[in-house]
Formats: C-alpha cells, structure tokens, sequence
C-alpha cells in the first residue's frame, strides 16, 4: 500500500544511495512540485542541496520575498538571485508569444548556468518532474511549444554532465500534495494556483515592459486576496489577471482617460487540460472590478473572460 510516510522512508534513501557525498544543485520556482522534491533531496544529503530561485521580474506581487522566506522556513539552502533587468531587457519589444517564451527559457537557463557553475564539483541537478510531466513532455500546445520548457531546465544536465535527481518523477499531483503535507510544508506552497513558467510574460499581451509588469501585478494582487478573501481561491483550479494591448475611453472626474483593460481569468478543472470558466457571484466581480479601477493606475476597464477550454486555452498567450 502506497503512503506518504514509506515513500518519504524509501525515496530519501534511494536519494542517499544515488548522491552519497555527492552535491546537488537545483532551480526552485515557488511550485509545489520543486519545492516538494527539494525537501526530499534536502533530507537526503542535507546542506549539500544547492537551491536557486531566480526573480525573472515576471512573478506575482511581492511573490520572491515570500517564497524565499518560504524557503528559508523549511531549511532549505537556497540563493535567490535578482535577474530583473536582465529578461526585461531582453524582452524588451518582443511581440511573439512564442518568442517571449524562447527568450524566458533560455534566459532563465543562463541565470541558472552561471549561477550552479559558481559552486564547485556538483554532480547531479535536482528536478521537481513529475509523472504527467513526463507523459506531456510531448506538447499540449501543439508542436513547436513544449509545456514546461521553463521549469524542466531543458537540456542543462546535457550542458553541465549531471546526471538527475527526480524524487517525483513517478507520482501525480495529489500524489505529490499528500508527500508534502506529510513533509510539513506550509499550504502556502502545497495550495498555489498552477502558475506558467513564464509568469506574467504571457499575460501581458504583446511586448512586456516593466511598467506594464507592476500594472499588472497590481491588479492581480488584488483580484487573488479578494479571492482568498471570499474563501474562493480553493474553489477554482487557477486564476488571474491579463493585461490586454487595447486602450479604450473612459472617464474620472470630468476628465476623459484612455486607458488599459484588465481581464479576470478563473477556471475550474481537475488537471488544466479540459477546464471551464469559473462562475463567480457577481457581487464579487463588481467589488474586484471597483477595487482594481480605482487603485490601479492606468487601468480603466475590466472585463471578465467566460471562455472554456477547448478551444479558449487557460492562458490568453
Ligand atoms: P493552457 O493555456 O494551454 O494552459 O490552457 C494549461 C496549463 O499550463 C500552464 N501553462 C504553462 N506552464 N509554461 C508553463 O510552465 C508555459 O509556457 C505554459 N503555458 C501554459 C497554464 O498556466 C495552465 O495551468
């Protein structure tokens, strides 16, 4: 019978067996499933797990602060690297959801690269794989788009001669909750929404700047706590907020503005390949809607987004 004690019992083990004296290094992204995998490998070979997190400037409001504290909490040994202006820069213009993609991917690769490079003789890369990971690493987003192609830091064991570390890589996602919970790690991590590798690079449509990024942020800040709020945050599969490339006429005062449009995205699904539109009650759309107009400069409208999957996807990028 599988439980979450004999598989923490057995894996920790297998992972002592795999590395020995051997050090680990490891990107985080603030998900469940690194994070999971990270305390595993943590137990094993203890301060021999070289954790980073990078700050692509594309997380949720105030999101690497939490998470690195996050992180700290469960002991684990992590270095949050700032490389902000390095993706703003190179982002800077670009249109193409793919290539935003592209460029976020390989970005992060780099950041990663330069920084695992700084520690010496490390043998083996930590990842947070799981089992459909594996089954999907075939596309759902038709051919040219692997799913993930963010977190798997794909090619780098290539790159660096490492060979993997993959606790999860047999195990679903409530698979991978219960282990967690069994683990002791805070719902913060084990309750989070999905979130897209390249964060609010595509939900910003169009090219991305870092105006942009804050508007967003804002807006997105305050639809999650209102959601967390009305006790409905656990009630959907995902949520949040898109920054459209359309200005539209308003008015504030007596004065016109031409501002930006926000749009609300809530879905419901059991594993985001199918998924509705969450119907949330209208009075708590119209105070998120208030409260993002009136406290988030440069945003005149909000709309709400009522499409299912398929054939809308989740993300509007
Ligand atoms: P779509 O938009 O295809 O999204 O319905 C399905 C799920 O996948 C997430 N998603 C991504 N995750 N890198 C990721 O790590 C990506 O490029 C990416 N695109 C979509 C999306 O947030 C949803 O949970």
């Amino acid at each position: 019978d599988w439980t979450p004690a004999t598989f923490i019992q057995e894996t920790v083990q297998r992972i002592k067996d795999q590395v020995g004296n051997g050090k680990v290094v490891m990107a985080l992204s603030g998900g469940v499933d690194s994070t999971v995998a990270a305390t595993l490998i943590s137990r094993a070979v203890g301060e021999n797990l070289y954790c980073i997190f990078v700050d692509n400037g594309l997380l949720r409001k105030n999101e690497f602060e939490q998470v690195l504290d996050g992180y700290k909490h469960l002991g684990l040994n992590t270095k949050g690297i700032d490389a902000r202006e390095r993706f703003y820069t190179e982002l800077a213009g670009v249109t193409d959801p793919e290539k935003k993609r592209k460029i976020i991917g390989r970005l992060f690769i780099d950041v990663f690269h330069d920084e695992a490079i700084k520690i010496q003789d490390v043998h083996f890369l930590g990842q947070g794989t799981i089992y459909p990971d594996v089954i999907e690493s075939v596309s759902v987003h038709g051919p040219s788009v692997t799913i993930k192609s963010h977190h798997n830091v794909g090619g780098l064991p290539e790159i660096m001669h490492m060979d993997l570390v993959e606790p999860l890589r047999f195990l679903f996602k409530d698979e991978v909750r219960r282990v967690g919970r069994e683990l002791g790690i805070d719902q913060m991590f084990l309750g989070r929404h999905p979130f897209p590798g390249p964060g609010l690079g595509i939900r910003i449509l169009g090219a991305v700047s870092e105006d942009k990024v804050q508007m967003l942020q804002e807006a997105d800040a305050i639809y999650t706590q209102a959601l967390r709020d009305h006790d409905l945050y656990d009630k959907v599969w995902q949520a949040g907020a898109i920054l459209l490339p359309v200005q539209s006429v308003g008015v504030m005062g007596d004065e016109r503005t031409y501002e930006f449009t926000v749009a609300l995205r809530a879905v419901t699904s059991v594993d985001g390949m199918t998924a509705d539109w969450a119907h949330l009650p209208h009075s708590f759309l119209a105070k998120v809607s208030n409260d993002i107009i009136n406290q988030v400069k440069g945003i005149n409208r909000v709309v709400y987004d009522i499409s299912s999957k398929p054939p809308a996807t989740i993300e509007w990028e």
